[in-house]
């Protein structure tokens, strides 16, 4: 268990293309929990992706510090998308700045838990924003690249 440092706006690795995890084993558990404890340790932060880190795979996890917990998403897939609407935005890699991105209003999930357990999530709202945005890093796409007027 340990924080790790959060790469910010400037490091190549952020516009890197991640790759699929193929083991579930012990490596990908420590990767796992350290995000877990970095997210932790953000005060304000609700996702955070592996790339985020310095780790070029797929893994994204959200905690909406809501008391739900936090979930686990490996090899993810966005596989549907309903609705639109523009809504604020930050990222734990642009400290200091936020602008507004259009995104679907609703939003289906496919992934693996941390165990390689496939599960589907369909989730509105912030939620399904933050599916979005944690999903665009596993692309090497930053929330910047997509504003929009407020
Ligand atoms: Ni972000």
């Amino acid at each position: 268990m340990a924080i790790r440092k959060i790469i910010t706006l400037g490091d190549d690795r952020l516009r890197k293309v991640s790759r699929e995890v193929t083991d579930f084993g012990p490596r990908t558990q420590q990767i796992i929990d350290d995000m877990i404890d970095t997210l932790d340790d953000c005060g304000n932060g609700i996702g955070l992706s592996a790339v985020q880190v310095g780790i070029l795979r797929r893994i994204f996890i959200i905690d909406m510090k809501d008391g739900t917990g936090c979930r686990v998403f490996v090899n993810p897939r966005i596989v549907a998308t309903e609705g639109s609407a523009v809504g604020e935005e930050g990222c734990l890699s642009i400290p200091g700045r936020s602008g507004y991105v259009e995104r679907p209003q609703k939003v289906t999930v496919e992934a693996f838990d941390r165990h390689g357990q496939a599960f589907t999530l369909t989730k509105t709202g912030l939620y399904g924003v933050c599916i979005c945005h944690e999903y665009d890093h596993l692309e090497g796409v930053l929330f910047i690249d997509r504003e929009v007027d407020g």
